[in-house]
């Protein structure tokens, strides 16, 4: 028979771990213990942990053999220089410098880069991004394009950044913007990717007002992928061409090798010019580490070093893409509304759409999220009123949208397990109107998602 054959998992499973099973009445006190907050679970207790794509990897064979044969020197090992390479090689430029995961890389080139009272826009700065660049006193400045803001917009691009806006806000801020940063794929705006052409763009604009570019690119294969499969004149090129088509754009990356690295632990700064190398490297040895290391073992640069080439297999990539979009169809299957078209990471479920009865200060994402694990254990990420919804006078104020993030770890769950979990979230779609809101017991004065304790209003 000739023509459309499945897309499966392009992988056999070597290394397995049990799949923790409770029954709803274990979950249920266990809810009651941790305050109905499903940050304050043990993984133990969890069949299906989708709270995040980062460090929660299954790594190869490939990159298990590499950690063995590790160099572990302090100083100048073998193992860096291979992970160099495969960084070099991938993203074109010279310079490339450990750090232990991607907040640190942020931390490090920012606190160096960038002073009090300038302006770094983004398409979406992501949370630990925004809060880097916050802390020193600079304006992080989201200019992601309109339909990034449109849950239902089915937009190929919806990580585009506003080219338009971004002229102008360089015109008006000029001397005051150290760089400009774009998230590939956009993370916050629902891990929506963007277009080659909107990259393009973005570059030449920065060249023009003379002022550096920078890919905040934890997922760049993901990104690439997605021009591959979605822009014109792109289908028949090599990912490992668009994705260094990408880096060429831009004058540096950071990255968290957590994500697209495909490790447990790991990031680090690239770059094509060595204008800030010296500084960063001298910072780097007091805060992370000596350069060839910089706060990771060097069998972690090894898992790095293979994970990079693995993420960028077309097999895999279209093996992910489908992923995802197996979910997010599936929940439309069974009457759950989800972010339009479905991102590269995750499925974000609508809860306001699917539950009209809870109002926003009943928590409505967080019901959805709190019903997902009591009734399937599953545990996913409020992205909603608990979150946002706090003024910092500590008045309440609805978030703009009640999202319950699914986050999928990568060459984790199989195809099988997400059946299981459709059929459980058809069930709880089916019993929606029985579902209640949360009311907030207990909380600390910000950040308040991580540790609040609820109480389920009856
Ligand atoms: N940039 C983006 C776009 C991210 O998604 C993350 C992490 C980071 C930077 C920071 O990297 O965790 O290695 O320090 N995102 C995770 C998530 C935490 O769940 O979305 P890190």
């Amino acid at each position: 028979m000739k023509g459309h054959r499945s897309i499966i998992e392009p992988f056999k499973i070597k290394v397995v771990e049990p799949l923790p099973m409770r029954t709803v009445v274990e979950r249920h006190a266990l809810l009651e213990h941790v305050g109905w907050n499903l940050f304050g679970l043990r993984a133990a207790d969890v069949t299906f942990d989708f709270l995040t794509d980062s460090g929660t990897t299954a790594m190869s064979a490939a990159q298990w053999g590499a950690m063995m044969t590790a160099d572990e020197s302090y100083a100048g090992s073998r193992s860096f220089y291979r992970f160099e390479e495969v960084v070099q090689r991938i993203t074109g430029y010279a310079h490339v410098i450990p750090t232990h995961q991607g907040r640190a890389a942020e931390h490090l080139l920012f606190s160096l880069h960038c002073k009090a009272g300038e302006l770094v826009p983004s398409n979406n700065h992501f949370d630990t991004t925004r809060a880097n660049l916050e802390q020193l006193g600079v304006d992080a400045v989201d200019l992601v394009c309109a339909e990034g803001n449109d849950p239902r917009a089915e937009h190929p691009f919806k990580g585009n950044v506003d080219v338009g806006r971004l002229d102008a806000f360089l015109v008006e801020h000029r001397g005051r913007v150290p760089f400009v940063m774009t998230t590939i794929t956009n993370n916050t705006g629902g891990g929506q990717p963007v277009s080659l052409a909107n990259l393009r763009a973005v570059s030449a604009v920065c060249r023009e007002h003379g002022v550096p570019f920078l890919l905040d690119a934890c997922r760049f294969a993901e990104n690439a992928w997605f021009i591959k499969v979605r822009e014109d004149g792109q289908r028949e090129r090599p990912v490992r061409d668009i994705a260094r088509e990408i880096f060429e754009l831009a004058d540096g990356c950071l990255v968290s090798a957590k994500k697209d690295g495909l490790v447990n632990i790991g990031g680090f700064i690239a770059l094509r010019g060595g204008a800030w190398v010296a500084d960063l490297r001298s910072r780097l040895i007091l805060t992370e580490g000596f350069p060839t290391y910089g706060g990771l073992a060097a069998r972690d640069l090894e898992a790095i070093a293979v994970g990079l080439d693995e993420v960028l297999d077309e097999s895999y990539l279209s093996y992910r893409e489908a992923q995802i979009r197996y979910l997010a169809d599936g929940c439309a299957k069974v009457g759950v509304p989800t972010m339009r078209p479905p991102g590269g990471h995750a499925v974000y479920v609508d809860a306001r759409s699917l539950l009209p009865h809870i109002p926003p200060e009943q928590f409505p994402a967080q019901a959805l999220a709190v019903e997902l694990y009591r009734a399937e254990g599953i545990r996913s990420c409020e992205i909603g009123s608990v979150m946002f919804g706090k003024r910092p006078d500590g008045t309440f104020a609805p978030a703009p949208m009640e999202l319950v993030r699914l986050a999928i770890p990568r060459r984790v769950y199989t195809q099988a397990h997400f059946d299981y979990v459709l059929e459980g979230i058809g069930e709880i779609a089916e019993r929606r109107a029985e579902l209640r809101g949360l009311r907030i017991v207990e909380e600390p004065p910000f950040l308040r998602h991580f540790t609040a304790r609820f109480a389920p209003l009856r």
